[in-house]
């Protein structure tokens, strides 16, 4: 088997623009495909999980073309997509499962939903509960695992909804099968989650009320708006522009320049995070794009000292958590990490693979329920390959190691990074990060 492995680097320095946000690359087109009139996309990321839910809302009747850079969705209006005649295939995201199992429960069809064997693996039921009480039908009665057969209805009922999770997709789905309903949705968030999706629908023209209060965010979404296509600029996503600030942070000298990065306030825990453990930071020319705060992140190597991370802040770095275990490693002293249950149900169990990485690469960490510690070093030995269990984040998070360690480190399967960051290496590459394919066996 070949495999990537990264290499000791640095310094990493110019500038570098990282490709669309996923959350909103995925919900661009979705709610195009709900709209009325067309939907023209900048900036959507290129990556197999985005582009499974172009090919699918192409599959349920939307049109989707691709010219000069812009992707333009001819939607349905709500309500009005198709039965489809062949199985949705969402491959490894759950974004696209989850959110569309939502929009299926909104139209009066059936529909098969199948993906990989990550996504066959991963909890649907937290969807499934609140769709079925709004209409939704399952025809494998007691499965709450891909593939499923979803059958929606014309009548969906609104429900009021405290979720019992602190997940975006749940949020999301119950949103979008709230769209079809005549009456008000309304959720309760305990912990907030990411706003994309009560951003965008907005935008597009819907009534979504949001009040702050002791039980939590209250979002309130009447039913059956006039969704009406728009612009949609996609900002760079801040889960990717994660690996280069980590690497720049830990690569001597490095001093780079990472352009056009989403900064929404529900997505930043990360960057929070670093500059609490000393990274040298500043985010430049803030501004405005597609309804959402962008700005250009200039990170510097930096000495890091090891933090406490609360539990409130795991919505807003969810995914960023392997990345920042590596910068633990690199940290001073011993890093607190709480409140990671959630890292159990991604695309792989991500709080056991980050520790079994970690350990395998010479770092003291380890776990105990839902919080991780990790003690750094000054210097991280590494000289192992990782089993990333198809999780494109575990496989670059590690990758971010090697090109820090004394010996590089190099992942097992470094295909899956296609779901989300397809020119990971070639970006890195492209500022100084040094990466070579690896035989199995060898060091
Ligand atoms: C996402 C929400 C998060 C995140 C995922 C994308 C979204 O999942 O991990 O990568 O686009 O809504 P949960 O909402 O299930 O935590």
């Amino acid at each position: 088997m070949t495999m990537l492995a990264a290499v000791r680097s640095g310094p990493l320095t110019g500038h570098v623009s990282v490709p669309g946000d996923k959350s909103i690359s995925h919900r661009a087109l979705m709610f195009g495909a709900l709209a009325i009139d067309e939907t023209r996309i900048t900036g959507l990321l290129e990556a197999a999980d985005v582009l499974a839910t172009a090919r699918i809302v192409e599959q349920l009747g939307a049109g989707v073309t691709f010219e000069d850079g812009v992707w333009t969705i001819t939607g349905r209006g709500i309500g009005g997509l198709m039965k489809p005649d062949a199985p949705l295939d969402f491959g490894n995201s759950g974004t696209g499962a989850r959110l569309m199992a939502g929009i299926v429960t909104g139209h009066p069809i059936t529909a098969v939903f199948r993906g990989d064997e990550s996504l066959c693996r991963r909890p649907m039921g937290r969807v499934l509960t609140p769709l079925k009480m709004m209409g939704l039908s399952v025809l494998e009665e007691r499965q709450e695992t891909l593939p499923l057969t979803l059958r929606g209805t014309a009548d969906v009922i609104p429900i009021f909804y405290r979720l019992p999770v602190p997940s975006a997709q749940v949020k999301s789905a119950i949103l979008l099968a709230g769209l079809g309903s005549a009456g008000e949705t309304m959720i309760v968030e305990p912990e907030i989650t990411r706003d994309h999706t009560e951003k965008m629908l907005a935008y597009l023209g819907a009534r979504i009320d949001i009040v702050d209060g002791e039980e939590g965010r209250l979002i309130t979404l009447k039913g059956q708006p006039m969704l009406k296509g728009r612009p949609i600029d996609v900002p760079g996503d801040p889960s990717s522009a994660a690996f280069l600030a980590a690497a720049a942070l830990i690569c001597p000298d490095s001093d780079l320049l990472i352009e056009n990065v989403l900064i929404n306030p529900t997505r930043i825990g990360f960057y929070d995070t670093i500059a609490e453990m000393g990274a040298e930071l500043s985010f430049e020319n803030p501004r405005e794009q597609g309804g959402e705060p962008v700005c250009d992140i200039r990170v510097k190597h930096s000495a890091l000292k090891a933090v406490r991370v609360p539990p409130e802040r795991a919505p807003f770095m969810i995914d960023e958590y392997p990345v920042l275990a590596v910068l633990a490693a690199f940290a001073e002293g011993e890093m607190i990490m709480e409140g990671l249950a959630e890292l159990r149900v991604k695309e792989s169990d991500r709080l056991a693979a980050t520790e079994k990485g970690l350990m395998a690469c010479g770092v003291d960490a380890h776990s105990e329920e839902d919080t991780l510690i990790v003690r750094g070093w000054n210097s991280v030995p590494g000289g192992a390959t990782i089993r990333t269990n198809m999780d494109h984040r575990i496989a670059m998070a590690f990758l971010t190691m090697g090109l820090g360690s004394a010996k590089p480190v190099a992942v097992d399967d470094s295909s899956m990074i296609e779901t989300s960051f397809p020119t990971f290496r070639s970006l890195m590459e492209s500022v100084g990060a040094r990466f070579h394919i690896q035989r199995s066996g060898a060091r």
